[in-house]
Protein backbone atom coordinates (compact mmCIF):
# COMPACT_ATOMS: atom_id res chain seq x y z
CA UNK A 1 0.00 0.00 0.00
CA UNK A 2 1.37 3.38 -0.46
CA UNK A 3 2.02 6.44 1.59
CA UNK A 4 2.29 9.70 0.25
CA UNK A 5 4.46 12.00 3.05
CA UNK A 6 4.86 15.50 3.33
CA UNK A 7 6.89 17.15 6.24
CA UNK A 8 7.67 20.92 5.69
CA UNK A 9 9.90 20.74 8.36
CA UNK A 10 11.90 17.32 8.54
CA UNK A 11 12.08 15.12 5.31
CA UNK A 12 14.46 12.68 6.79
CA UNK A 13 12.05 11.31 8.83
CA UNK A 14 10.88 9.61 5.22
CA UNK A 15 13.55 7.57 5.73
CA UNK A 16 13.04 6.60 8.64
CA UNK A 17 9.01 5.72 7.97
CA UNK A 18 10.42 3.69 4.87
CA UNK A 19 12.54 1.89 7.46
CA UNK A 20 9.62 0.95 9.85
CA UNK A 21 7.03 0.02 7.70
CA UNK A 22 8.96 -1.83 4.53
CA UNK A 23 5.63 -3.58 3.88
CA UNK A 24 4.39 0.14 2.31
CA UNK A 25 5.49 2.67 -0.08
CA UNK A 26 6.59 5.62 0.90
CA UNK A 27 6.50 8.48 -1.67
CA UNK A 28 7.94 11.65 -0.95
CA UNK A 29 6.55 15.25 -2.18
CA UNK A 30 6.26 15.56 -4.91
CA UNK A 31 6.87 12.18 -6.13
CA UNK A 32 3.22 10.34 -6.14
CA UNK A 33 2.57 8.14 -9.41
CA UNK A 34 -0.42 7.21 -8.89
CA UNK A 35 -2.27 9.33 -6.48
CA UNK A 36 -5.47 6.92 -6.17
CA UNK A 37 -3.55 4.26 -4.81
CA UNK A 38 -2.60 6.72 -2.12
CA UNK A 39 -4.18 5.03 1.55
CA UNK A 40 -2.47 6.82 4.15
CA UNK A 41 -0.90 10.52 4.29
CA UNK A 42 1.72 11.91 6.60
CA UNK A 43 2.10 15.19 6.89
CA UNK A 44 2.76 18.58 8.53
CA UNK A 45 2.21 21.80 6.59
CA UNK A 46 0.93 20.55 3.29
CA UNK A 47 0.95 22.34 0.06
CA UNK A 48 -2.52 23.38 -0.92
CA UNK A 49 -2.62 20.81 -3.90
CA UNK A 50 -1.21 17.79 -1.72
CA UNK A 51 -4.02 15.08 -1.48
CA UNK A 52 -5.09 16.28 -5.43
CA UNK A 53 -6.87 12.75 -7.08
CA UNK A 54 -5.95 10.76 -3.53
CA UNK A 55 -9.73 8.85 -4.09
CA UNK A 56 -9.22 6.62 -1.58
CA UNK A 57 -7.52 8.16 1.46
CA UNK A 58 -8.27 5.31 4.40
CA UNK A 59 -6.48 8.23 7.16
CA UNK A 60 -4.35 11.40 7.20
CA UNK A 61 -2.05 11.40 9.78
CA UNK A 62 -0.86 14.34 11.21
CA UNK A 63 3.33 14.80 12.44
CA UNK A 64 2.28 16.68 14.96
CA UNK A 65 -0.17 17.10 18.00
CA UNK A 66 -1.72 20.36 16.47
CA UNK A 67 -4.10 19.67 13.69
CA UNK A 68 -5.24 23.02 13.04
CA UNK A 69 -2.78 22.88 9.68
CA UNK A 70 -4.65 20.35 8.78
CA UNK A 71 -8.59 20.77 9.69
CA UNK A 72 -7.94 24.35 7.68
CA UNK A 73 -6.34 22.32 4.59
CA UNK A 74 -8.51 24.18 1.44
CA UNK A 75 -7.78 20.09 0.00
CA UNK A 76 -8.58 17.81 3.08
CA UNK A 77 -10.59 15.41 1.32
CA UNK A 78 -13.53 15.29 3.80
CA UNK A 79 -14.85 12.33 5.82
CA UNK A 80 -11.57 10.85 6.13
CA UNK A 81 -10.09 10.13 9.84
CA UNK A 82 -7.45 12.10 10.89
CA UNK A 83 -4.62 10.96 13.77
CA UNK A 84 -2.85 13.43 15.24
CA UNK A 85 0.46 12.87 17.84
CA UNK A 86 -0.25 12.22 21.38
CA UNK A 87 3.05 13.29 23.42
CA UNK A 88 5.28 11.27 21.13
CA UNK A 89 8.48 12.59 23.32
CA UNK A 90 7.34 16.33 23.06
CA UNK A 91 5.51 16.66 26.62
CA UNK A 92 8.61 16.76 28.43
CA UNK A 93 10.27 18.97 26.01
CA UNK A 94 7.24 21.79 26.36
CA UNK A 95 7.48 20.98 30.40
CA UNK A 96 11.16 21.95 30.10
CA UNK A 97 10.43 25.11 28.53
CA UNK A 98 7.39 26.12 30.86
CA UNK A 99 9.38 25.28 33.83
CA UNK A 100 12.17 27.60 32.21
CA UNK A 101 9.55 30.35 31.32
CA UNK A 102 8.39 30.11 34.65
CA UNK A 103 11.38 30.06 36.94
CA UNK A 104 12.34 33.56 34.06
CA UNK A 105 9.21 34.92 36.04
CA UNK A 106 9.03 34.24 39.28
CA UNK A 107 12.93 34.38 40.10
CA UNK A 108 12.70 38.20 38.06
CA UNK A 109 15.07 37.01 35.33
CA UNK A 110 12.55 38.97 32.32
CA UNK A 111 13.31 42.02 34.73
CA UNK A 112 17.41 41.40 35.24
CA UNK A 113 17.80 41.03 31.66
CA UNK A 114 16.13 44.82 31.23
CA UNK A 115 18.11 45.99 34.13
CA UNK A 116 21.30 44.90 33.28
CA UNK A 117 20.47 47.01 30.06
CA UNK A 118 20.08 49.85 31.75
CA UNK A 119 23.24 49.24 33.95
CA UNK A 120 20.91 48.70 37.16
CA UNK A 121 22.32 47.00 39.85
CA UNK A 122 19.03 46.01 41.76
CA UNK A 123 17.83 43.00 43.68
CA UNK A 124 14.20 42.62 43.38
CA UNK A 125 11.82 41.18 46.14
CA UNK A 126 12.40 37.27 46.73
CA UNK A 127 9.32 35.21 45.94
CA UNK A 128 9.05 31.25 46.42
CA UNK A 129 7.71 28.90 44.04
CA UNK A 130 5.29 27.53 46.44
CA UNK A 131 3.60 31.55 46.53
CA UNK A 132 3.58 31.22 42.70
CA UNK A 133 0.31 29.94 40.72
CA UNK A 134 0.48 29.02 37.46
CA UNK A 135 -2.49 28.14 35.29
CA UNK A 136 -2.61 25.43 32.34
CA UNK A 137 -5.28 26.07 29.51
CA UNK A 138 -5.88 23.14 27.85
CA UNK A 139 -5.05 19.97 30.48
CA UNK A 140 -4.27 17.33 27.55
CA UNK A 141 -1.56 14.80 27.81
CA UNK A 142 0.87 17.43 27.36
CA UNK A 143 -1.10 20.05 29.69
CA UNK A 144 -1.02 17.36 32.16
CA UNK A 145 2.41 16.47 31.59
CA UNK A 146 3.57 20.67 32.53
CA UNK A 147 1.47 20.42 35.33
CA UNK A 148 3.29 17.52 36.79
CA UNK A 149 6.53 18.89 36.34
CA UNK A 150 5.65 22.56 37.55
CA UNK A 151 4.18 21.15 40.83
CA UNK A 152 7.76 18.27 41.24
CA UNK A 153 9.41 22.33 41.11
CA UNK A 154 7.59 23.42 43.76
CA UNK A 155 4.79 25.55 42.12
CA UNK A 156 1.18 25.94 42.93
CA UNK A 157 -0.58 24.28 39.67
CA UNK A 158 -3.92 25.02 38.40
CA UNK A 159 -5.41 23.93 35.04
CA UNK A 160 -8.84 24.67 32.93
CA UNK A 161 -10.40 22.76 30.31
CA UNK A 162 -13.56 22.84 28.49
CA UNK A 163 -15.05 19.94 29.51
CA UNK A 164 -15.12 17.79 32.61
CA UNK A 165 -12.39 15.10 32.26
CA UNK A 166 -11.38 12.82 35.12
CA UNK A 167 -7.36 12.16 35.37
CA UNK A 168 -5.52 15.59 35.54
CA UNK A 169 -2.19 16.12 37.48
CA UNK A 170 -3.59 19.27 38.84
CA UNK A 171 -6.53 20.87 40.53
CA UNK A 172 -9.19 21.62 37.13
CA UNK A 173 -11.64 24.44 36.61
CA UNK A 174 -13.93 23.15 33.89
CA UNK A 175 -15.97 25.69 31.30
CA UNK A 176 -16.47 28.58 30.74
CA UNK A 177 -18.48 29.35 33.53
CA UNK A 178 -15.22 28.56 36.03
CA UNK A 179 -13.05 30.57 33.74
CA UNK A 180 -12.61 33.77 35.46
CA UNK A 181 -11.61 32.33 38.85
CA UNK A 182 -8.68 30.39 37.05
CA UNK A 183 -7.91 33.19 36.03
CA UNK A 184 -7.95 35.58 39.06
CA UNK A 185 -5.65 33.90 41.12
CA UNK A 186 -2.43 33.13 38.66
CA UNK A 187 1.30 34.71 38.30
CA UNK A 188 1.62 32.80 34.68
CA UNK A 189 -1.09 32.21 32.11
CA UNK A 190 0.30 28.94 29.77
CA UNK A 191 -1.50 28.69 27.40
CA UNK A 192 -1.62 24.95 25.64
CA UNK A 193 -4.78 24.98 23.83
CA UNK A 194 -6.09 23.35 21.00
CA UNK A 195 -7.06 26.00 18.04
CA UNK A 196 -9.98 25.52 17.20
CA UNK A 197 -13.11 27.95 16.50
CA UNK A 198 -13.86 28.09 20.13
CA UNK A 199 -10.31 29.10 20.92
CA UNK A 200 -8.63 31.20 18.00
CA UNK A 201 -8.45 34.78 19.79
CA UNK A 202 -9.52 33.66 23.60
CA UNK A 203 -6.79 35.71 24.83
CA UNK A 204 -7.41 39.11 24.33
CA UNK A 205 -8.16 42.27 26.41
CA UNK A 206 -10.77 40.22 28.74
CA UNK A 207 -8.82 37.70 29.63
CA UNK A 208 -5.91 39.49 30.02
CA UNK A 209 -7.58 41.63 32.41
CA UNK A 210 -8.98 39.09 34.58
CA UNK A 211 -5.71 38.04 35.75
CA UNK A 212 -3.89 40.15 38.80
CA UNK A 213 -1.75 42.83 37.71
CA UNK A 214 1.67 41.96 37.25
CA UNK A 215 0.88 38.60 35.75
CA UNK A 216 3.07 36.85 33.21
CA UNK A 217 1.64 34.88 29.64
CA UNK A 218 3.21 31.90 28.26
CA UNK A 219 2.30 30.75 24.79
CA UNK A 220 3.55 27.38 23.53
CA UNK A 221 -0.19 26.64 21.77
CA UNK A 222 -0.94 28.78 18.39
CA UNK A 223 -0.04 32.19 17.44
CA UNK A 224 -3.86 32.38 16.80
CA UNK A 225 -5.04 32.28 20.36
CA UNK A 226 -3.65 35.34 21.28
CA UNK A 227 -4.87 38.83 20.16
CA UNK A 228 -1.50 40.95 19.52
CA UNK A 229 -2.71 44.29 19.72
CA UNK A 230 -4.66 43.59 23.65
CA UNK A 231 -1.46 41.27 24.50
CA UNK A 232 0.70 44.75 23.63
CA UNK A 233 -1.95 47.22 25.43
CA UNK A 234 -1.44 44.66 28.25
CA UNK A 235 2.12 45.25 28.42
CA UNK A 236 2.23 48.48 28.03
CA UNK A 237 -0.25 49.45 30.82
CA UNK A 238 1.76 46.77 33.45
CA UNK A 239 -1.39 45.03 33.66
CA UNK A 240 1.02 42.08 32.06
CA UNK A 241 4.77 41.95 32.85
CA UNK A 242 5.85 39.50 30.66
CA UNK A 243 5.27 37.04 27.49
CA UNK A 244 6.94 34.69 26.85
CA UNK A 245 5.91 33.24 23.16
CA UNK A 246 6.96 30.33 21.08
CA UNK A 247 4.35 31.28 18.57
CA UNK A 248 2.86 34.21 16.39
CA UNK A 249 0.81 34.40 13.22
CA UNK A 250 2.81 34.70 11.16
CA UNK A 251 6.05 32.69 11.60
CA UNK A 252 8.28 34.21 11.15
CA UNK A 253 6.22 37.56 12.35
CA UNK A 254 7.17 40.45 9.70
CA UNK A 255 9.92 42.77 9.93
CA UNK A 256 8.28 45.53 11.75
CA UNK A 257 6.53 43.56 13.79
CA UNK A 258 6.25 44.68 17.52
CA UNK A 259 6.92 40.98 18.96
CA UNK A 260 10.31 41.41 17.46
CA UNK A 261 11.61 44.61 20.01
CA UNK A 262 9.06 44.74 22.88
CA UNK A 263 10.93 45.40 26.12
CA UNK A 264 8.09 42.99 27.86
CA UNK A 265 8.58 40.52 25.19
CA UNK A 266 10.86 37.41 24.50
CA UNK A 267 10.09 35.24 21.16
CA UNK A 268 11.56 32.12 20.50
CA UNK A 269 10.84 30.06 16.54
CA UNK A 270 8.15 27.48 17.36
CA UNK A 271 11.14 25.11 19.12
CA UNK A 272 9.25 24.59 22.37
CA UNK A 273 8.24 21.05 21.64
CA UNK A 274 10.69 20.09 18.42
CA UNK A 275 9.39 16.86 16.65
CA UNK A 276 11.26 13.92 18.37
CA UNK A 277 11.81 11.88 15.42
CA UNK A 278 12.44 8.34 16.60
CA UNK A 279 8.75 8.54 18.97
CA UNK A 280 7.24 10.43 16.06
CA UNK A 281 8.01 8.07 13.38
CA UNK A 282 6.90 4.70 15.86
CA UNK A 283 4.13 6.28 16.98
CA UNK A 284 3.11 6.73 13.40
CA UNK A 285 4.14 3.54 12.29
CA UNK A 286 2.43 1.94 14.95
CA UNK A 287 -1.21 3.37 14.07
CA UNK A 288 -0.84 2.80 10.18
CA UNK A 289 -0.14 -0.73 11.45
CA UNK A 290 -3.11 -0.69 13.61
CA UNK A 291 -5.04 0.70 10.98
CA UNK A 292 -4.35 -2.29 8.50
CA UNK A 293 -5.12 -4.44 11.27
CA UNK A 294 -8.99 -3.09 11.18
CA UNK A 295 -7.77 -1.83 14.65
CA UNK A 296 -8.51 2.02 16.23
CA UNK A 297 -5.42 4.11 16.94
CA UNK A 298 -4.89 6.43 19.44
CA UNK A 299 -4.87 10.58 18.83
CA UNK A 300 -8.57 10.34 16.45
CA UNK A 301 -9.40 13.43 16.22
CA UNK A 302 -13.17 14.80 16.41
CA UNK A 303 -13.09 17.30 13.68
CA UNK A 304 -16.24 18.51 15.17
CA UNK A 305 -14.72 19.71 18.88
CA UNK A 306 -11.13 20.52 16.48
CA UNK A 307 -8.63 17.80 18.01
C1 LIG B 1 3.56 21.60 17.15
O1 LIG B 1 3.30 22.76 17.21
C2 LIG B 1 2.61 20.52 17.13
O2 LIG B 1 1.40 20.78 16.98
O3 LIG B 1 3.02 19.36 17.26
Amino acid sequence: MTIQFYSRADSDLLERLQQQLPQHEVNGWPECPDPAAVRYAVVWGAPDDFFNGMDNLQAVLSIGAGVDHLLSHPGLPPGVPIIRLTDAGMADKIAEYVLYGTLRAQRGFYRYEQLQRERHWQPLDDIHAHDFTVGIMGLGVIGNRVGEVLQQAGYNVTGWRRSHTGGNSVECFFGPDRLDEFLSTLNVLVCLLPLTDDTQAIIDSAVLNKLPTGAHLINVARGGHVVDDDLISALDRGQLASALLDVCVPEPPADDHPFWRHPGIALTPHVAGPTQKQESIEQISRSIAQLDAGQTPAGIVDPAAGY
